[in-house]
């Protein structure tokens, strides 16, 4: 060891050969397909979320006198202030579509279940959390689009029995949306809400850690072969080249599909067409299909369920003969997301 190796071990008594030990994790072959390792995807997307975030933060004031303008001039003065936040817009879209297939991935190979069903628990609330993250950001730009999206997400959780009332005052920051409305997206979006991802990334990776990932085996595997490979440097690999592709992927729709300004927020102006980003377009669907208390019971009824899922499976299994009821229900819910998000797309209202 050399004299700042054995100076630093006396105080940190922690040797390189312990910190292997501890990260070296044995992986199932089963990772070496890369669809089975997405849950890396939003951890890298969160982690460009995070600087390309504090680059616009340099620029952004969230006031509604400032935020359109500052807004403006990061995308048409600031010096690839339209890179950065094409890469960020893109990198919201792309971060919630890997948390949507990581999720797929490991409902339908039903990796949820006993003993990981804390584990979905967790990955539940990094959906949410990552979803209001998303609305929180959109409404920071003060255009039309988004101060409306905001109204409208306020009256709505206005209708949600007994809390509904508070959360809309706590959001807006008083009984409509008002000159400190922004500041209080603002520091949802850049500190609260990123700080929670932080912490929940942190407890999901260290739980997958303790239990290990979810031991999966295929007809056309050979037989007598070792069933793992290992962290370093063989999986590290398979996510730098995930991880790679993602930034060549990002950086082409930045480049080729730049975010766009629209017209900036009018109060008094309610704009023809209202539409949230696409990912709330399945929401913003079944509130238009049924009555407003109606629609928020039964979407809180659906949330409900999918988190306690791995119990509502066990449930299923243990007393009924249909032992691969999850993969049908989960097909019908994924085709019915999907086919609500393409009915909201593709009409004006
Ligand atoms: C920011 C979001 C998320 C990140 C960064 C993340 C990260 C990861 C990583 C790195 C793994 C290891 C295996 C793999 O790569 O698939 C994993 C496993 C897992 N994740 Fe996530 N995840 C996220 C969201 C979610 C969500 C939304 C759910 C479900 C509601 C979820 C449930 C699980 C479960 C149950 C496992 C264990 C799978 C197994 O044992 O095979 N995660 N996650």
């Amino acid at each position: 060891m050399t004299r700042l190796g054995d100076w630093l071990y006396e105080r940190l008594p922690i040797s390189a050969e312990q910190l292997r030990e501890l990260t070296n994790e044995p992986v199932p072959n089963h990772l070496k397909r890369w669809w089975f390792a997405l849950g890396g995807t939003p951890a890298y997307l969160f982690a460009i979320q995070i600087v390309t975030g504090i680059l616009l933060a340099v620029y952004y004031q969230p006031s509604p006198a400032t935020a359109y303008e500052s807004v403006r001039y990061i995308t048409q003065e600031a010096a690839f202030g339209w890179y950065v936040r094409s890469v960020h817009k893109w990198g919201a879209t792309m971060m919630i579509a890997a948390v949507v297939l990581h999720q797929m991935r490991v409902f339908f190979t039903g990796a949820y279940r006993k003993p990981r069903e804390v584990n979905w628990f967790v990955g539940m609330t990094l959906l949410l959390t990552t979803l209001v993250t998303g609305f929180t950001g959109y409404s920071l730009v003060y255009e039309q689009l988004s101060f409306w999206g905001a109204t409208v997400a306020a009256n709505i959780s206005d209708g949600v029995p007994v809390v509904g009332g508070f959360a809309k005052e706590m959001l807006l920051g008083g009984e409509t949306y008002n000159p400190r409305t922004l500041s209080r997206f603002f520091v949802l979006h850049a500190a609260v809400l990123p700080a929670t991802i932080v912490g929940l990334i942190a407890l999901h990776i260290a739980i997958v850690r303790v239990q290990g990932v979810t031991e999966l085996h295929f007809r056309d595997e050979e037989r007598g072969k070792p069933d793992h490979f290992k962290f370093f440097p063989e999986h590290l690999y398979t996510e730098l080249i995930i991880g790679l592709t993602l930034m060549v992927l990002l950086s082409a729709l930045a480049t080729i599909l730049p975010a766009a300004l629209g017209p900036k927020a009018d109060p008094l102006t309610t704009p023809e067409i209202i539409k949230p980003e696409w990912y709330f377009y399945v929401a913003f669907r079944w509130l238009k299909l049924f009555s407003a208390t109606t629609a928020i019971l039964s979407m809180g009824f659906v949330v409900f369920v999918m988190f306690t899922w791995p119990f509502v499976d066990a449930w299923i299994r243990r007393n009924t003969r249909y032992q691969d009821a999850s993969v049908w229900i989960g097909i019908a819910g994924a085709l019915s997301i999907i086919a609500l998000t393409v009915w909201e797309a593709a009409v004006a209202h």
